[in-house]
């Protein structure tokens, strides 16, 4: 079993949850993922680790109520324990001096985003972060981000703070204005500002990386529930990513896998609340 040292609510719907598991902390770097259990009888739930303290043995994850085991998971507090957290699982960020990278974060991508934008810092890059949300109300870790980035520029739907638009407008700007420097696009995010953000990379020719957060089982490539073509070959996120080189991925496919239980999902969390409502 492992304490939940500490749970905030970041803003609405979104939770942060610090866990002790010293073991994992001493391994996990940034692109990492774990799978967490709420129960024996739980859903494995993939995490991208937000953040990890090896000195005080935790692990930061940043968690979206949005599904039945995620709402479970969420409904914990502090002084709970997960029945099973286990990592680091997945490849780690290849960090590496790129001159100038750029991070673009949608929603709670911001929070995978952050330790890798803070390890290609320690790496002498110029780091240009984009943090995007609907709105004002759903931005998190502005300062954290902020505090590991050279230049730090948010986007709002609404235009409730930052600059009015869509991530993938500044980026656009910085490949025509800044092209020669840039040396990596990294994006963590909905599956959609995923690809269009690998698209705008595309028209200028830079490398560009995206982390996919395919549905997946086992966690351990023999499922086949996170497949995802890349360069029209078959790669399990799990083992082979979770990140791949976002130019080469096919988005269409990996926007129609996450379709694919959406009417599963629904009945689940009718069936949820149906039985709450009779307690
Ligand atoms: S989750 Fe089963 S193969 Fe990746």
């Amino acid at each position: 079993m492992f304490p939940i040292l500490k749970k905030t609510e970041l803003v609405p719907n979104i939770f942060e949850m610090v866990v002790h598991h010293p073991r994992l902390a001493e391994k996990a770097d940034p692109g990492h993922f774990v799978i967490v259990m709420v129960s024996e009888s739980g859903e494995r739930i993939p995490l991208t680790v937000a953040d990890f303290d090896r000195d005080a043995g935790t692990i930061t994850l940043v968690i979206m109520a949005i599904g039945v085991s995620t709402k479970k998971l969420c409904s914990l507090n502090t002084g709970d324990s997960l029945f099973a957290l286990i990592g680091p699982l997945g490849h780690a960020s290849k960090i590496e001096n790129f001159g100038t990278a750029v991070m673009v974060a949608g929603g709670v991508g911001t929070a995978p985003i952050f330790p890798i934008a803070r390890k290609l810092r320690e790496y002498s890059n110029h780091v240009i972060s984009i943090q995007g949300a609907r709105n004002k109300d759903l931005l998190f870790w502005t300062d954290k981000l902020a505090a590991v980035s050279d230049e730090h520029i948010i986007t709002t739907d609404d235009g409730s703070a930052g600059r009015k638009g869509i991530v993938t407008e500044p980026l656009k700007e910085l490949l025509e204005t800044q092209r020669e420097k840039i040396g990596c696009v990294y994006t963590i995010g909905p599956a959609i500002m995923m690809k269009f953000c690998a698209e705008t990379c595309r028209r200028y020719n830079v490398r560009a990386i995206a982390s996919l957060n395919s549905v997946m089982i086992d966690g351990t490539g023999m499922c086949g529930g996170c497949r995802v073509k890349i360069n029209n070959e078959t790669k399990f996120t799990c083992v082979d990513g979770p990140e791949f080189d976002a130019l080469a991925v096919d988005w269409d496919g990996v926007l129609a896998r996450h379709k694919m239980y959406c009417n599963e999902e629904k009945c689940a969390l009718e069936r949820m609340e149906t039985s709450r409502r009779r307690l």
